[in-house]
């Protein structure tokens, strides 16, 4: 089933100039790359995006950091891409995070851990609308 989804790579993945590589790994397996912009997250966007996470121990501290500095944001479109996005991606705790998904490549901090992806179609849907207004 093709499907679409939300990917942004995460303020200190673009600070320490990741963005190449890892935009190569989607590309590599085939996803396409249907809108892709580099900005900021505005509060609004992050308790929105982050709604699920609020009252939270660490969500002050999420909504802080992903407004921090600028993102890649991007729709990416495939056969099962929110499946097959999450696979690339690895686990949440990049130090939990298998070798060869990206945050298993290129992190070691729950808080700072790469990117974020959407978990479901229904996100999906959601942060798109969030982030690119469709
Ligand atoms: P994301 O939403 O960023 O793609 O990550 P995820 O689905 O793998 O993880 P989720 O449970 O949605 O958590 C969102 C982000 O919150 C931070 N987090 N910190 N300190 C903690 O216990 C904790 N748990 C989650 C992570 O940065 C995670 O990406
Ligand atoms: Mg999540």
């Amino acid at each position: 089933m093709n499907q679409r989804t939300y990917i942004m790579i995460k303020p200190d993945a673009v600070a320490r100039g990741l963005v190449a590589p890892i935009v190569a790994r989607f590309e590599a397996c085939g996803l396409k790359i249907e809108r892709m912009e580099l900005g900021t997250v505005t509060r609004e966007q992050a308790e929105a995006n982050y709604a699920e996470h609020e009252g939270k121990p660490f969500y002050t501290g999420l909504v802080a950091y992903i407004t921090s500095g600028p993102v890649v944001k991007m729709v990416l479109s495939g056969p099962e891409a929110v499946m097959v996005c999450r696979k690339l991606m690895g686990a949440t705790n990049p130090r939990d995070a298998a070798p060869g998904t990206i945050r298993g490549d290129f992190g070691l901090t729950l808080d700072a851990n790469i990117i974020h992806g959407s978990d479901s179609a229904e996100s999906a849907a959601r942060e798109i609308a969030i982030f690119f207004g469709e």
